[in-house]
């Protein structure tokens, strides 16, 4: 139970945040340290965020056949996403009606999903077939159980699923990012790897580590970070969006990795050389490059952990004609590898620092402009 204290300490939290959102780019400053420590602004965000936004559970190739499944958690809720005989995504809760064990777990394919406690036995699509010894308990009927269903919609290769059952959809949601996008035609792209990771961070110090190139030429220096020349950064010229944000880098001409390959002939000029990196509001991030895209979407734990799911993919003419794919794919691997622990030790610093009773904040920079954005984002879900 919240003390006294602990109301009016996120109600003040609640009135900097707006105070931050409402000022221009150029005022703009980091969040108070507290917005990344407080259990109770991450009770706000678990119920006006986690439990209302659009999540990334994947991508649908990570279920190509009937019966594929994997499973996701959003928020408090474990959920099963699998692909039904008819070729479409069904989410559904991964809680038995039964005594409320949860069904399955990882991902894998499935005939049907038998509960382990005491058999009850869904179909794919959740409807129970069977309950052992439950032809004695009166009025039971199994056709009459079904587990519930949650919402899910697919774009541009994502699998997005929510426990809103009124919200916009993500098509309308994401309608202004289409163009941006399109071109890459991210929906083809072939996935080579999915895992779940635990940092022990503040979500949203990974989402704006994540948002500004600002780092790049610093902290990722003797990865990536000369790839990525952080002062033509291209943000979109129409302003900010409700539902995501973005920036777009422009590489040198002579990378391996990173830029069209000859037989991709749909992206022209820059564009073969050019990167998009989308932050689907709240937590999903991806890198889209003309020949791979690697992707986090990311939910608090509690304050100071996260749950990630990291996954790369990449472009079909790729992964058919690159003349030693396997040895592309180990390498791009390790390279991503790098990149990410480079950025696990800098958010579970940063935590570190917000924690420290002499952290002061500072202003953000013209390359930030993300994190204002989502400062606003955080300001309309929270206030
Ligand atoms: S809890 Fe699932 S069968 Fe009993
Ligand atoms: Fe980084």
């Amino acid at each position: 139970m919240s003390s006294g204290s602990d109301t009016r300490e996120l109600d003040s939290l609640i009135k900097e945040l707006l105070v931050l959102a409402k000022g221009p780019l150029a005022k703009a400053r980091v969040l108070p340290r507290q917005v990344y420590l407080s259990e109770e602004f991450l009770a706000r965000e678990e119920e006006r965020i986690f439990h209302q936004e659009w999540l990334c559970a994947g991508r649908e190739d990570d279920i190509p056949e009937v019966g594929d499944f994997i499973t996701y958690q959003i928020g408090r809720q474990p959920i099963i996403v699998v692909r039904l005989s008819n070729q479409s995504i069904h989410a559904m809760a991964n809680v038995c009606r039964h005594r409320m064990m949860r069904l399955v777990e990882g991902r894998g394919n499935a005939k049907r999903f038998a509960c382990p406690y005491h058999g009850w036995t869904y179909r794919i699509d959740g409807q129970l077939i069977s309950a052992p010894h439950m032809e004695c308990t009166a009025g039971f009927d199994k056709k009459q159980v079904t587990l519930p269903t949650i919402r899910c919609e697919s774009w541009g290769g994502w699998i997005y699923v929510t426990l809103n059952s009124k919200s916009e959809s993500v098509a309308d949601r994401l309608h202004a990012l289409e163009p941006v996008v399109a071109k890459y035609r991210m929906e083809r792209y072939v996935g080579i790897f999915s895992e779940d990771r635990e940092w022990n961070t503040n979500w949203k110090l990974l989402c704006e580590n994540f948002m500004e190139g600002y780092h790049l030429p610093v902290a990722h220096r003797s990865t990536v970070g000369n790839n990525f020349p952080v002062q033509d950064t291209i943000f979109d010229s129409r302003g900010a969006f409700d539902g995501f944000t973005y920036q777009c880098f422009t590489k040198p001409n002579d990378l391996l990795i990173g830029v069209a390959h000859p037989r991709n002939r749909k992206l022209r000029g820059d564009w073969r050389r050019r990167s998009v990196m989308p932050t689907v509001f709240p937590s999903h991030m991806y890198v889209l490059a003309p020949d791979h895209l690697w992707y986090l979407s990311v939910q608090p734990k509690g304050p100071s952990e996260v749950s990630i799911r990291y996954g790369v993919a990449l472009a079909p003419e790729v992964f058919k004609h690159h003349p030693d794919v396997k040895s592309f794919i180990d390498e791009i691997q390790e390279l991503l590898g790098r990149v990410q622990e480079e950025d696990r030790i800098l958010v579970e610093a940063i935590l570190k620092g917000a924690q420290a009773p002499l952290a002061r904040r500072g202003p953000l920079s013209w390359l930030e402009r993300e994190i204002h954005e989502f400062i606003q984002y955080l300001a309309r879900q929270l206030v």
